[in-house]
């Protein structure tokens, strides 16, 4: 409605424009004034160019100016400044000027200040939109005399102060409503107080009233009950406090967005005289008592939140048959029901999350209909029975979490079906039967969690085909058999847990080829057997626990078996080692003993290089799904022949270079190598005379046809090779060859961040200073690749091990390996890449990948930084409600003495909120890191 008033408006005047000739007036030439004197007050604006007083007196009309529209006597009647660019506040612009205003629009700019009384002059307006912009203080009492106006933005602002520390997940698709879908947030600080005033009841044409993200506090007033043609509210993101006004029941709303205030109480039953809603959004409030029954009175809700808060009772009746729902989040409440009466058929849903409620019941084969759904979360309730086998059919299922219930009987047999699924959780259930062979249908899986339940038999050896899965856990079941050998296929697994079974037979040598893994736990089984030594050349492990079986014989030698402590191999049949504790091994049982010396050096490189390399997931990603997609046509290309300049793309004269390395590194010889991944080594090379290198090689590139596929990245590696900034590591070239492929990359003497952040010393050395420059590096270098680059380059892999210092720790962002290009028209496809733990939360539900995941894992690494470990579970916890952001102090390293200065502990505790603003799980709240480094710079440039 708002649109098209807006539109018939713009057409009338259009009409007015070209009928109206422009001559000059006195009221043209006092507005023609007002308007100049504002733009002297303003720094220079290039986009007010046209805005120049005419030599000719008589003739100053602003009607042509950019922006500048008027009615046929010459009077402004429109000001449109969206997205001008301009800087300055509002204080020098004379609204009393412009008796005949209907229309001004200065969203988007960068307009700071507060709002000048005299707006309230402005007695004709329609139309106001002040949104996006950096404007404080509270809103003038004057808005009530804008009687007229039927649309005021004021979103994305700071009108009235204080700074919100909490994190929410979104619940939200706030982009909907068309009027948000284009703002980019700014964090700010002010300190000002404000409440809405209760006036604002007199602005009766309202239809649309946006004040989201803001700092309004206090209650809603009651007034707003009086505007009988509002039909969008947007209050969302803001502080206020007490209950929803028992008057919004004669309202008309559609859209009602309350989501992330301090509301409290019931939501009055009034509200079912909501009847046209199609967006309600209560979630991330206190609200408390029954959610409103007939909310979906009307047949047309939509979306639907009402997500963490304290709400009791049942799962409202009119629910049962709203079946335009599209997405439904009612997790974390009290809510009591029966999930198989309460819930009915919905063509169109594609997300419900009811998780950690009192639901009961069963799992209705009906979900089966919902043929839309994505995303179906029911954790945490006391759901019972069997998984219904209809689930299957929801062939575009994503994420199942069915955990912390008491479903019981078996996991349907042709579970693999659901082929698009990402993540797969059923633990702490009553599940019994065998692990479906079907499992290795889930060709996507990344996530596999079984445990805490009743499951026996073996372990199927298909599971070795969900070649993405990155996590898997087995443990508490009754399994038995042996460990698959198959599981070693699992090139992406970073943690496995099979602990708490009773598995027999050997330890497969092959997990100690699975790469990227950093977690394996096999404690209380009945293994036997030697542990293999291929376990202790396995780079990436960060953890082991062998304890409670029947192992014996010699721990293998690597840098896993010297850190781990006793209680990781206790209570086993005969294990020995040089580790404290265990007994020492005889000579004469010790393993083969030829080239130890070459493998320790080359682990103590690597010691001092940890986890600098991980390739290996993407790569592997890359090549297969390249190798799908190109193996039929591929195999035309031919190779570029061997005699020209071996070099794709060189930074310096590539021929000698080329042999340079291949020289220098003794044709890569294993005492050059300083890490090692599944797909890739690395290898530091010293030329003579010149520098040091990394030397990235490719393992399967050497076997000829992936070197063609490879080929297909030319052009983007050489885009890469083009990047110049001084916080990312640079690659001087590549070299695709049918002997010898590598890319050739800075070398940097101190490893990953990491690896300095896991070491006592390394933790000391990187003291405050030093690590608010890491965070800024790692800003700086990211803002570069999203907004300087074209096309922009989303990294994709952001994690403390793909940051690297340098000799003097200035940080430098590595490996580019799972980058890719965000070309305007590409679907960016992708495999899910990545490192676990620092996955932004929509990658689970979504294969759509933005810049917004590279800023929700450096989110995930600011944490990391400020506490000196991975936050873990912190991060989840910040999800809670009950949570607001913890204290400071409580989460700092604490190897390192707190902060001294307070200009330091400022900077800490803005880098900390930044981290948090990052971490939202609504990617379209996360801010850019342009604003990001904004931020940044803002407080050193004030402090
Ligand atoms: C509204 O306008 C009237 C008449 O112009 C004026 O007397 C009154 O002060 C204005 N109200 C506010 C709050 O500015
Ligand atoms: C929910 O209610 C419980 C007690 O009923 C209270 O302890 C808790 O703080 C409430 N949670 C919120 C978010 O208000
Ligand atoms: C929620 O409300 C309860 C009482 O209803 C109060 O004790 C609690 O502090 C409130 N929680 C928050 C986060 O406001
Ligand atoms: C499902 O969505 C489509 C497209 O938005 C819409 O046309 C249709 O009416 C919806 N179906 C229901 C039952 O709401
Ligand atoms: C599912 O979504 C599509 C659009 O993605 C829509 O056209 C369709 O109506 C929805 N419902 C069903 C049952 O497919």
């Amino acid at each position: 409605m708002a649109c098209q008033g807006k539109l018939s408006l713009h057409v009338l005047l259009a009409l007015f424009v070209l009928l109206s000739s422009c001559k000059a007036n006195p009221r043209s030439k006092t507005e023609a004034e007002a308007l100049l004197r504002w733009k002297e007050s303003l720094p220079d604006q290039p986009t007010l160019k046209s805005w120049v007083a005419h030599t000719n007196s008589s003739a100053s009309s602003p009607c042509k100016w950019r922006g500048i529209t008027c009615n046929n006597e010459g009077s402004i009647t429109e000001i449109n400044l969206a997205y001008a660019g301009l800087r300055g506040n509002l204080q020098n612009l004379n609204f009393s000027s412009f008796p005949n205003l209907l229309h001004l629009d200065l969203s988007v700019n960068k307009l700071t200040g507060t709002i000048p009384t005299n707006i309230g002059t402005l007695s004709k307006l329609q139309y106001l939109d002040l949104s996006t912009n950096s404007l404080n203080g509270s809103l003038p009492l004057s808005l009530a005399n804008l009687t007229q106006v039927y649309q005021l933005d004021f979103s994305l602002n700071n009108i009235s102060g204080g700074l919100d520390r909490r994190l929410f997940p979104d619940g939200t698709s706030l982009s909907k409503t068309g009027l948000l879908s284009l703002k980019i947030f700014v964090l700010q600080y002010t300190k000002l107080g404000g409440r809405i005033p209760e006036e604002i009841g007199n602005l009766k044409y309202l239809v649309v009233m946006a004040l989201d993200w803001n700092y309004f506090c206090g209650p809603i007033p009651p007034s707003i009950g009086n505007l009988s043609d509002l039909t969008t509210l947007i209050l969302n993101q803001n502080e206020f406090s007490g209950q929803i006004p028992v008057s919004f029941g004669t309202l008309k709303l559609t859209h009602l967005y309350l989501l992330m205030n301090r509301l409290s109480g019931s939501v009055p039953e009034e509200i079912v005289n909501l009847s046209s809603l199609v967006t309600l959004h209560l979630a991330q409030n206190n609200f408390t008592g029954h959610l409103p029954q007939q909310v979906c009175q009307g047949g047309h809700l939509v979306n639907f939140s009402a997500a963490f808060n304290n709400f009791t009772g049942p799962i409202p009746v009119s629910l049962k048959y709203c079946r335009t729902l599209y997405r439904v989040r009612l997790e974390h409440n009290q809510l009591t029901g029966y999930i198989d009466q309460d819930f009915g058929v919905y063509p169109n849903l594609t997300y419900i999350d009811l998780s950690y409620n009192r639901l009961q019941g069963k799992l209705s084969p009906n979900w089966a209909e919902c043929q839309n759904l994505t995303v179906l979360r029911v954790a945490g309730n006391l759901i019972s029975g069997k998984i219904p086998n209809e689930i299957v059919q929801l062939s575009k299922m994503g994420y199942l979490d069915l955990s912390s219930n008491q479903l019981s009987g078996e996991i349907p047999v042709e579970i693999g079906k659901l082929s698009k699924l990402l993540k797969l959780i059923l633990k702490d259930n009553k599940l019994s039967g065998e692990v479906p062979a079907g499992i290795g249908g889930l060709s996507n899986l990344d996530s596999l969690d079984l445990s805490i339940n009743m499951l026996g038999g073996p372990i199927p050896g298909q599971i070795g085909d969900c070649w993405k899965l990155q996590s898997l856990s087995l443990s508490k079941n009754y399994l038995n058999g042996t460990i698959p050998n198959q599981i070693g296929n699992l090139r992406a697994l970073q943690d496995l847990d099979l602990s708490f079974n009773s598995l027999m037979g050997g330890i497969p040598p092959q997990l100690g080829s699975l790469p990227v893994l950093e977690c394996l736990n096999l404690s209380n089984n009945n293994l036997n057997g030697l542990v293999p030594t291929s376990l202790g050349s396995m780079m990436s492990l960060i953890s082991i626990n062998l304890s409670n079986n029947n192992l014996e014989g010699p721990l293998p030698d690597g840098k896993i078996f010297r850190s781990s402590t006793t209680g990781d191999f206790s209570n086993n049949k005969d294990l020995c080692s040089g580790i404290k504790g265990l007994q020492p091994c005889n000579a004469s049982v010790k393993n083969e003993g030829v080239g130890n010396m070459k493998s320790k050096l080359a682990i103590i490189f690597v010691a001092s290089f940890v986890g600098a390399i991980s390739l290996s997931i993407t790569f592997v990603g890359i090549f297969l799904y390249l190798k799908r997609k190109h193996s039929k046509n591929m195999m035309k290309v031919e190779s570029t022949s061997n005699s020209k300049n071996p070099f794709s793309i060189w930074y310096f004269d590539g021929k000698t270079v080329y042999k340079d390395i291949v020289e220098a590194s003794e044709s890569f010889d294993d005492k050059y190598c300083i890490g090692a991944g599944g797909t890739a080594k690395v290898y530091k090379v010293e030329i003579l005379g010149a520098q040091v290198f990394a030397v990235k090689k490719p393992r399967s590139m050497a076997e000829g046809t992936e070197s063609e596929i490879i080929k297909s990245f030319t052009s983007e590696l050489a885009a890469l090779t083009k990047i110049r900034h001084r916080n990312i590591v640079k690659l001087f070239g590549f070299c695709f060859q049918d002997v010898h492929s590598f890319l050739v990359y800075e070398f940097m003497e101190r490893g990953s961040l990491a690896n300095m952040l896991c070491s006592e010393e390394g933790a000391k050395e990187l003291d405050w200073p030093t690590r608010i420059r890491v965070v800024k590096s790692v800003a700086y270098a990211l803002s570069y690749m999203h907004h300087d680059c074209v096309p922009p380059i989303i990294h994709r892999d952001i994690s403390s091990k793909n940051i690297l210092l340098s000799s003097d720790l200035v940080a430098y962002v590595s490996d580019f390996g799972t980058a890719r290009f965000l070309k305007p028209d590409s679907s960016n496809w992708t495999t899910i890449a990545g490192t676990y733990g620092y996955l932004a939360p929509e990658l689970a539900y979504t294969m759509a990948v933005t810049e917004k995941c590279d800023v929700y894992s450096f989110g995930v690494l600011v944490l990391e930084v400020l506490m000196g470990k991975h936050p873990g579970e912190l991060i989840t916890n910040l999800n809670s409600p009950t949570s607001t952001s913890a204290p400071l102090k409580d989460v700092l390293d604490d190897r390192l003495s707190p902060p001294k200065s307070l200009k330091i502990a400022d900077e800490l505790a803005l880098v900390q909120n930044l981290a948090l603003f990052c971490l939202r799980a609504n990617p379209q709240s996360r801010p850019t890191m342009c604003s990001v480094c904004r931020q940044l710079e803002k407080q050193v440039a004030t402090s």
